[in-house]
């Protein structure tokens, strides 16, 4: 069901082909954005697009690597081109490498791979995209930084640096070009499970996961479509600079809690009671 949150918007997705992303392009459809899928894996945002389409919206394909400058350029000309402007960009694509697992084995290349796709890709968004958005008064970007960018992790060290990299650059692009009406967010998602992940995703990680966030179930990728939504729309339109976790608490508490609720506390008391 729509409510129209997004009606006459234009809006770009990177990464749309599948996961958080396609169900994101679907939904911000949905709501009344004309949406291009701007995707590497052409028959995957293809398919995107196809879903977008069948369910009533109105979508673009353009085969972009996010990295790739005149890819980017291109995007955004097929966009404002097909639509007549442009008016959100979720900054969504990322890429990770089996091999991002500890610094002391930390190839350079696969440092500056996972660099070059998940820092220079949303710089290179922001930087083509807001002239388009000044051009209509302003604009709303979404940068899908992680969870991962705020903690240590046991594992991906580039990945949560380059995170970290995008929400220092959603507050750049809101401190630079907030007065001229750019609104740039980032949202933080948790683990979101979906098609692709389900199947290598370590059963233990679930449980452990699932132990420690704040909900009785877990996320999925239409909690993170429904965030985009919101802090793209006008609803959000006095929320700038701001990053949103939408990671069912999984941050807000001691990091052990899980043991805690394990050994059957609600709370330490620190002081004796009274003899
Ligand atoms: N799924 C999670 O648990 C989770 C948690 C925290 C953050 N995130 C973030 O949410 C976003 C979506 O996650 P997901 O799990 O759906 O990811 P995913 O890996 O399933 O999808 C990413 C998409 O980006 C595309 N892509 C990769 N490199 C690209 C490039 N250079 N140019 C254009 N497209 C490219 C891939 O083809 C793929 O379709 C990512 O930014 C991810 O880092 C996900």
């Amino acid at each position: 069901m729509s409510s129209g949150q997004l009606e006459g918007k234009v809006a770009i997705i990177t990464g749309a082909g599948g996961g958080i992303g396609r169900i994101t392009a679907l939904v911000l459809a949905r709501e009344g954005a004309c949406v291009t899928v701007a995707e590497i894996n052409e028959s995957l945002g293809q398919e995107t697009v196809a879903q977008v389409t069948h369910a009533g919206g109105q979508s673009l394909f353009v085969r972009t690597d996010i990295s790739q400058e005149a890819d980017v350029r291109a995007m955004i000309a097929a966009t404002v081109e097909k639509f007549g402007g442009l008016d959100i960009l979720v900054n969504n694509a990322a890429a990770g490498s089996p091999k991002d697992q500890d610094i002391l084995s930390m190839d350079v290349e696969v440092w500056d791979y996972v660099m070059l796709v998940n820092t220079r890709g949303p710089m290179l968004g922001c930087k083509h995209a807001i002239p388009e958005m000044l051009k209509r008064g302003g604009g709303a970007i979404v940068n899908i930084a992680s969870g991962s960018a705020l903690t240590g992790q046991l594992g991906l060290p580039a990945y949560s640096a380059a995170k970290a990299a995008t929400i220092s650059l959603t507050r750049s692009v809101a401190t630079l070009y907030g007065q001229q009406g750019i609104r740039c967010n980032a949202i933080a998602p948790g683990l979101i499970m979906h098609g692709r992940l389900a199947p290598v995703f370590p059963a233990e990680h679930l449980q452990i996961d699932a132990e420690n966030v704040l909900t009785p179930y877990q996320g999925t990728p239409d909690d993170i479509a429904k965030a985009v939504v919101f802090l793209a729309s006008d609803n959000a339109r006095f929320i700038n600079a701001h990053v949103l976790p939408v990671d069912g608490g999984l941050l807000a508490h001691t990091p052990t809690f899980a043991q805690a609720r394990a050994l059957g506390q609600q709370r330490v008391a620190y002081d004796a009671p009274p003899a």
